[in-house]
């Protein structure tokens, strides 16, 4: 697999070539892009060297002889279409907002547009500059367009400062290019269906019950799911969100309808992810005209049918199903108590009561129970979180004892 890895103008940039070897060492064929920047501070040269292919430093330069090339505009589309992944090292808050607007005024950003690999950058800079609200927004933008970013460290920086914006080590850097590339196509053959959003009853014809899901979370797992090669059907209640391309969607408004919708696709199903939040009542009778003001009303509601307890009835033999559930107290005890009730392979627990993370937050911090695991997700982007759901997810259909192993930390057999 070819990993092209871009080297921006930070002082961090010699650690680029520490990574190249990294990477090397995992049988993956490297080719780098500078910016100008970036050979300030190492020579195209030591990159030429340790890739044994030429590197690309500039648009429009003719080739010079230190090792660096001219890249025509042919060439970065052919850069942009044969990588199987960009990597971005030290991403600099340069070039994390030229990527956020869409600038393309270099190579790098250009092959940043035009390419359609998965993007892993790596900031490296100042604490100040890091922390200030612009970078953060980019690097926010960035997260939300499938952008994996692999968060500097803490520490003393070459600036003198001490924070956060020491470049990340590279095992981590590794790890999330080798998890983005692992990631391709591992859901091929899969059909997974996601119900997203929150499910709304009439009372009348201008007012509803319904609750606070934005559909966020279960766009996000549609998303990634259908990124990592599965078919997938997205059962959405009304949201204000656009649905994920090349997705199957079944837009739905009641929990009824939702039930009809879900159990009549169960069939194709290999995979149920139940990220809905779901009316458990609704209105015994619907007035046929607005309800007017007189007074107290009393509703007189009746509760409607849960679905996934059908589905965990109705599941074909090696369907995975996968409920939510979003807790305000002792979220633990109800998660768990919830996963033995409906029998789910597993319940993705939310805290909402937590700030920051939960309904209609783009950040969400988790607890991915079953019967024998129980794993903290931290705070981060729904979508990334997405990745990592579906990660242990996949996981789930693996042998109990190859999971212990990598629980102890022993290695986990190859093919794994
Ligand atoms: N769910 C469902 N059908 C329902 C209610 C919930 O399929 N009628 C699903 C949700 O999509 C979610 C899971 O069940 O995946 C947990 O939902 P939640 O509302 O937390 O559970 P309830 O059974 O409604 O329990 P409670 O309201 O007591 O917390």
């Amino acid at each position: 697999m070819k990993v092209t890895v871009g080297v921006c103008g930070g002082i961090a940039a010699y650690k680029a070539a520490e990574l190249v070897r990294a990477l090397q060492k995992h049988a993956l064929d490297v080719h780098v892009v500078m910016t100008q920047a970036a050979q300030q501070f190492v020579q195209p040269l030591t990159f030429a060297a340790l890739t044994g292919h030429k590197v690309i430093t500039g648009m429009w330069e003719t080739p010079d002889e230190s090792g660096g090339s001219a890249a025509s505009s042919i060439e970065h589309m052919d850069a942009a279409q044969t990588t199987d992944a960009l990597v971005v090292v030290p991403a600099t808050a340069n070039i994390l907002a030229k990527f956020a607007i869409g600038i393309a005024d270099d190579f790098l950003s250009t092959l940043y547009l035009a390419t359609t690999a998965p993007v892993i950058v790596a900031p490296a800079m100042n604490v100040n500059m890091w922390q200030h609200p612009a970078t953060q927004a980019n690097v926010e933008t960035l997260a939300t367009r499938n952008v994996r970013i692999v968060s500097p460290e803490s520490g003393y920086l070459a600036c003198g400062m001490t924070g956060a914006g020491r470049l990340a080590e590279t095992e981590a850097i590794v790890e999330a290019v080798l998890s983005v590339l692992h990631h391709r196509n591992d859901l091929v053959g899969e059909t997974v269906l996601v119900t997203a959003g929150g499910t709304r009853e009439a009372l009348d014809p201008v007012r509803f019950l319904g609750n606070r899901s934005s559909g966020k979370m279960g766009y996000a797992m549609a998303e990634a799911a259908q990124k990592r090669g599965a078919r997938v059907i997205l059962v959405t209640a009304p949201t204000a969100l656009r649905a994920p391309a090349d997705c199957e969607v079944v837009s739905v408004t009641t929990t009824e309808e939702m039930r009809q919708a879900v159990l009549s696709r169960l069939e194709q199903a290999s995979i149920v992810i139940k990220s809905a939040a779901v009316a458990d009542y609704r209105p015994k009778v619907q007035a046929g005209q607005k309800l007017r003001r007189s007074g107290p009303l009393t509703l007189d509601l009746e509760p409607t049918g849960d679905i996934l307890r059908e589905v965990v009835a109705l599941r074909h033999p090696g369907m995975l199903v996968i409920g939510f559930a979003a807790e305000t107290d002792d979220a633990l005890a109800h998660g768990r108590e919830k996963l033995m009730r409906k029998g789910a392979d597993a319940i993705v627990l939310n805290d909402v009561s937590r700030e920051g993370v939960g309904f209609d937050s783009d950040r969400n911090a988790v607890t991915f129970l079953t019967q024998d695991r129980s794993i903290e997700m931290a705070e981060m982007p729904k979508r990334e979180l997405a990745d990592h759901l579906l990660d242990e997810i996949l996981a789930l259909r693996r042998p109990r004892q190859v999971l212990a192993e990598a629980d102890a930390g022993l290695p986990v057999a190859a093919g794994d």
